[in-house]
């Protein structure tokens, strides 16, 4: 097995760790069975080296996972879902995701997507929604999560948040940037939307 599949795949026993430890994931979804690693292409955007570099204020508990997960960063498709016009440059310097399990993930599987967030400090990622369900997990940092039909929460290291399809959100970080996991079940092959609200 070569170094970069060895890390695709401590990054995905990993996160199988953390799903046989916390109910509120292995409920929302399973963690799929037989994942087989793709062949995708790697595309570094400004936060690529941003998380591979982050080693402050992690959750001592979680150093494993979000070490797992930094690693990964030079070798994964980063995309940013939104384009300049609709979100401005500034954005797209401090936000991008890579679709690490998923139909098109590197993990191929057409049972559930996961995401990897990424989010720098100081950052606003306005209000949109999206036909899937959604259940963010932080791994690391911290963010504050403004949802069309809940409460105003910050959220940090362990927490989770629901969101129902076509729940509008938003997400602001002041000082610290957020690391999450972006779970999707059902209808995943829609993409989000920027929304009003
Ligand atoms: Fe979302």
């Amino acid at each position: 097995m070569s170094n970069t599949e060895n890390i695709f795949n401590n990054a995905k026993s990993e996160i199988e760790k953390l799903w046989n430890n916390k109910s509120v994931l292995s409920n929302f979804v399973k963690f799929p069975k037989n994942l087989l690693l793709k062949d995708l292409n790697k595309n570094k955007i400004p936060v690529t080296d941003k998380l591979f570099k982050w080693n402050l204020n992690l959750n001592t508990k979680l150093i494993e996972l979000h070490n797992s997960i930094s690693k990964l960063s030079p070798y994964v498709n980063w995309e940013h879902g939104y384009k300049e016009k609709e979100v401005g440059k500034d954005f797209l310097n401090r936000y991008g995701f890579f679709e690490l399990i998923g139909p098109t993930g590197h993990f191929k599987t057409s049972e559930m997507a996961l995401y990897v967030n990424y989010l720098c400090k100081n950052a606003y990622y306005p209000w949109h929604n999206h036909d899937a369900e959604e259940l963010y997990f932080i791994v690391s940092g911290k963010a504050k999560f403004e949802s069309k039909d809940q409460n105003t929460e910050i959220l940090s290291s362990t927490n989770t948040r629901l969101h129902k399809s076509f729940e509008s959100h938003a997400i602001t970080t002041d000082e610290n940037p957020v690391l999450s996991f972006v779970i999707w079940k059902n209808k995943f092959e829609n993409v989000s939307k920027l929304t009003k609200d």
